[in-house]
């Protein structure tokens, strides 16, 4: 029984656990937000919103821009997995066994038989800044 204006032990104790709780969700929080991306929950790129026109490899992406398209693709070849890096006139080139893909993305060439993976992406209207889907 406690008196008026006192608090019990056993609740004084639940507070203070309760107290301790709320940095340790916050602490938590923060730290499977920071190591989304090495799980891949929740990647994205941001790219700038004045990419030149044409092609450009950036990283992990492939991009083709022009004034009234934008498409990205991963770097991935779609065959073992090495990462595109290069391109001729006719389309993206692996450096590994030699696919071709057209700047489309479709296969031109094998071994690959998949197309390149085409990426989603947003833009933001303030910035103009171009906001990646990694993966999904
Ligand atoms: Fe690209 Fe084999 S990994 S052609």
């Amino acid at each position: 029984m406690t008196g008026k204006g006192k608090i019990s032990r056993k609740k004084f104790f639940r507070y203070f656990l309760y107290l301790l709780g709320l940095p340790l969700m916050f602490s938590w929080k923060k730290l499977v937000e920071s190591h989304s991306d090495i799980y891949g929950m929740k990647r994205q790129m941001i790219l700038p919103g004045n990419l030149p026109n044409g092609i450009t490899i950036q990283d992990e992406l492939l991009i083709r821009k022009d004034e009234n398209n934008l498409a990205i693709f991963s770097s991935r070849c779609t065959h073992l997995g090495c990462q595109i890096n290069k391109y001729d006139a006719d389309g993206f080139v692996c450096p590994c066994h030699g696919s071709r893909f057209s700047f489309n993305g479709d296969v031109e060439d094998g071994p690959a038989y998949k197309p390149l993976n085409r990426l989603e992406y947003t833009i933001d209207p303030k910035t103009n800044n171009i906001f990646v889907k990694l993966n999904g």
